[in-house]
C-alpha cells in the first residue's frame, strides 16, 4: 500500500503522523511511504531522516495527499484539505466527528474510509490511541503548573519541590485515571505534597499501591474537593465521565477562597473543565488570572513537546496502521474488533454509531453480513 504522511496544517500542532522508525517499518512490510517535505521538522525529524528510512519526500500536500491510498494524520482535515479527499481513500487521524458535523458530510461526500484514533477501543473499553496523550499531559500538567507558580507569571512565587528546611508545595489532583495518575507521579517525583481524589475506589486503591505513603488518596465529593483545593498551591483537573460533560467540581467560590498566585491547570478543559472559573486557552497565550488565581486551561497540551508526543503517539498507532496497510481496511477490521470500532466512515456511509447519531444518520456496518 502507498501510505503518505502530510505536514500537519492545525494552527500550533507540532506533532507528524509517523516518525522514520515509523516508516523503516512500513517499508519492511514492502509499503512504500511518502512524506511531505519539511512534515517532521517540528518534531525533531528532518527529511533526510525519513529519506534514509526509504520514504520518498516530495514538495507539496497535494503531492503526498494524491499518490497514497491512505493518510496518516494527527489532526482532523482542515477546510484547505477537503479538496483532497476522494473516494477510496483510507484516513487514519484524530477526527472527533461527533463535535465536528462538516467535516463528517465532506467524508461521506467523499466516499473516504476514516478511521478516528479516538474511537479504536479495546474489550475493557480502553482507548488505547488516547491514553498516551492523557500520559503526555497528565506529566506535563505539573511541568507548566510549576511555571503558572513562578512569580513573573502572577504564581505566589512557591517551589513546589520546596526546599531544605522549607516546605514543599501542596499539589491536589482530581481525578486518578490515565492523566490524574501520570501528573501524581511526576508530582510524587519532585517532591511535593500530593493528594489525589477519585470518586472510583478502584483508581485511588491502585494510586495508593503504586505510591504507598508518599501521596495522600481522597474519596471525591463537593466537601472534600473544596477543602482540598483551597488549601492547594496547584490544583489540577483530570477528571472524565466518558460522553458527558466534566462536571464542574470546583464552585467558582471555592476559587475565590484559593490561595492569592495558586494555580489551576484544568486538562479537562477539552470536555468542559473541572472548575467554573475555566475557559480553554491556546498555546499563544496559555494563561489568564481570575480571583488571583493562575489558570491554564489549554486544550491541546501536547503540542507543546512535539517531539515526545510524536514518540508516544506513534507508538501506539503504528501497529494498526500495519494491519490496515498489510490487510486493506476490511480484513484488518474482521481481524482486529478495536480497529473495527474505531470505523467512522466507509465509503459514502456512516459506521460509528455516536458519529451517526451527530449526523443524524443511520449507522452503517461493513461488517454486518458476519453477525
Ligand atoms: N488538555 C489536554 O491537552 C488534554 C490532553 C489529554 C487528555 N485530556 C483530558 O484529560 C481528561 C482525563 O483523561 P484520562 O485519559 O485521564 O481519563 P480517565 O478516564 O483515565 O480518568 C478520568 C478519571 O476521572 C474520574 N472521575 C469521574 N468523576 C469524578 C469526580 N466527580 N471526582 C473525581 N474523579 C472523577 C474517573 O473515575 C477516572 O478515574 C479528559 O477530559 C481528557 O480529554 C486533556
Amino acid at each position: 500500500m502507498i501510505v503518505g504522511v502530510p505536514a500537519e496544517t492545525k494552527p500550533d500542532e507540532r506533532r507528524v503522523a509517523l516518525t522514520p522508525a515509523g516508516a523503516t517499518a512500513l517499508k519492511a512490510h514492502g509499503h512504500s511511504v511518502i512524506v511531505q517535505r519539511g512534515a517532521g521538522e517540528p518534531s525533531g525529524h528532518d527529511d533526510q531522516a525519513y529519506r534514509n528510512a526509504g520514504a520518498r519526500v516530495v514538495n507539496s500536500a497535494a503531492r503526498v495527499w494524491n499518490a497514497a491510498e491512505m493518510i496518516l494524520k494527527v489532526k482532523e482535515p482542515q477546510p484547505a484539505e477537503y479538496r483532497y479527499l476522494r473516494p477510496g481513500l483510507i484516513l487514519f487521524t484524530y477526527l472527533h466527528l461527533a463535535a465536528a458535523v462538516a467535516l463528517g458530510r465532506e467524508l461521506l461526500d467523499h466516499r473516504v474510509s476514516a478511521i478516528g484514533y479516538e474511537t479504536v477501543q479495546l474489550a475493557d473499553q480502553s482507548l488505547p490511541l488516547l491514553a498516551p496523550m492523557s500520559e503526555v499531559a497528565g506529566r506535563l500538567a505539573v511541568q507548566v503548573g510549576a511555571w503558572c507558580l513562578e512569580a513573573r507569571n502572577g504564581g505566589r512565587g512557591v517551589l513546589l519541590s520546596g526546599a531544605s528546611g522549607v516546605k514543599p508545595g501542596k499539589i491536589v489532583i482530581l481525578g486518578a485515571g490515565i492523566a490524574g495518575t501520570n501528573a501524581c507521579r511526576v508530582a510524587a517525583g519532585i517532591g511535593a505534597e500530593v493528594t489525589i481524589m477519585d470518586v472510583n475506589p478502584s483508581r485511588l486503591r491502585y494510586v495508593s499501591d503504586m505510591f504507598g505513603g508518599r501521596v495522600t488518596t481522597l474519596m471525591s465529593n463537593r466537601a472534600t474537593v473544596e477543602e482540598e483545593v483551597t488549601q492547594a498551591d496547584l490544583a489540577i483537573g483530570t477528571v472524565l465521565v466518558p460522553g458527558a460533560k466534566t462536571p464542574r467540581l470546583i464552585a467558582a467560590r471555592t476559587v475565590r477562597r484559593m490561595k492569592p498566585g495558586a494555580a489551576l491547570v484544568d486538562l479537562s478543559i477539552d470536555q468542559g473543565g473541572v472548575s467554573e472559573t475555566s475557559r480553554p486557552t491556546t498555546h499563544a497565550q496559555p494563561v489568564y488570572i481570575r480571583d488571583r488565581v493562575v489558570h491554564y486551561c489549554v486544550t491541546n497540551m501536547p503540542g507543546v513537546v512535539p517531539h515526545t508526543s510524536t514518540y508516544a503517539l506513534t507508538n501506539a498507532t503504528l501497529s494498526y496502521a500495519l494491519e490496515i496497510a498489510d490487510h486493506g481496511l476490511l480484513e484488518a477490521g474482521a481481524r482486529n474488533p478495536a480497529l473495527r470500532l474505531g470505523l467512522n466512515t466507509y465509503q459514502g456511509k456512516v459506521v460509528h454509531p455516536a458519529v451517526a447519531e451527530a449526523l443524524s444518520l443511520k449507522p452503517h456496518s461493513p461488517w454486518e453480513h458476519e453477525r
